[in-house]
């Protein structure tokens, strides 16, 4: 496949299962206002934390093929579960820098006082071995309490950030951990800082909640100057222009962009076919 080469102009392409890596977006609108964005919700096959590894990476590169294709000039893989799953099989067949999320593992060793941390991300992340290296890399004399969020990820896909059901879903995970002893929750899925609010109305200030959302925007920010890539700032200080995709009808992204993020855009519907779900259609039919 021929591109042409990308440019400063450029946008970033920002990616996610869903809706959670809006919270990335939010970031990276505050911090590089001067960059245009294109943003994917893979909604239509939302949530990946239960699906197989190959349907994961399958989706991440196609997805990515795709924002390559419409000129993205950097690739944010807004999905701890996409990052943990794939990122180096797509970061070998993609021509431009990725930047992928992971759970905050490190700056919970550098928080915790406890020295007892909680971690809530999908079953596919807590397994994966780039989870497992992460955890054996910062947390030496740090007890790291893992908990899929089961439930979680649909729970934001609906638009449900605070009902009843859902802060005892919440509850049932987190208090276990206060049990313990746990003074620090690393939100190791880009969709949980949405539940920031529900959270901490179950654990008050007994918990520091880490998300990393600001570390992954400073973290684009270097990749884009390594490689000569940083867009011209621009007399206007509001975020440049943000294009808003989604596999499935949009309304949820939609909705939860305006509300979370004030961002007032209209949702395009695209279709990104892969081998994957070729075959998951065919043989619906
Ligand atoms: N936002 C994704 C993550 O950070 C959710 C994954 C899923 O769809 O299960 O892991």
């Amino acid at each position: 496949m021929n591109h042409p080469a990308p440019n400063c102009a450029a946008p970033i392409g920002i990616f996610d299962s869903g809706l959670g890596g809006l919270s990335v977006l939010r970031a990276v609108r505050a911090h590089l206002p001067a960059e245009q964005v294109v943003y994917v919700a893979d909604s239509r096959y939302a949530p990946y934390g239960q699906r197989d590894d190959d349907f994961i990476a399958d989706r991440t590169l196609a997805i990515g093929e795709w924002l390559v294709a419409q000129g993205a000039k950097a690739l944010v893989v807004a999905c701890n579960t996409a990052t943990a799953q794939s990122i180096e099989f797509v970061r070998a067949r993609l021509p431009i820098p990725l930047v992928g999320v992971e759970p905050g593992v490190k700056p919970a060793a550098l928080l915790s006082k406890s020295r007892v941390a909680g971690v809530l991300a999908t079953q596919v992340t807590l397994r994966s071995a780039r989870f497992q290296a992460l955890v054996e890399r910062h947390a030496d004399d740090l007890r790291v309490l893992c908990q899929p969020g089961h439930g979680l990820v649909e729970a934001v896909e609906r638009c449900d950030i605070d009902s009843p059901e859902l802060v005892e879903l919440l509850r049932a995970y987190v208090q276990p951990m206060l049990d313990a002893g746990a003074d620090t929750l690393v939100l190791g899925c880009t969709h949980y800082p949405f539940l920031d609010a529900a959270i901490r109305s179950i654990v008050g200030e007994r918990m520091t909640l880490v998300d990393t959302s600001v570390a992954i925007a400073r973290q684009l920010e270097r990749v884009l100057d390594q490689h000569g890539l940083r867009a011209s700032a621009r007399d206007d200080e509001s975020p440049a222009d943000a294009r808003l995709c989604s596999t499935s009808d949009g309304e949820h992204l939609r909705a939860l962009a305006q509300a979370l993020l004030n961002l007032e855009a209209p949702v395009e519907r695209v279709q990104i076919p892969s081998r994957r779900t070729r075959e998951l259609e065919s043989h619906a039919v």
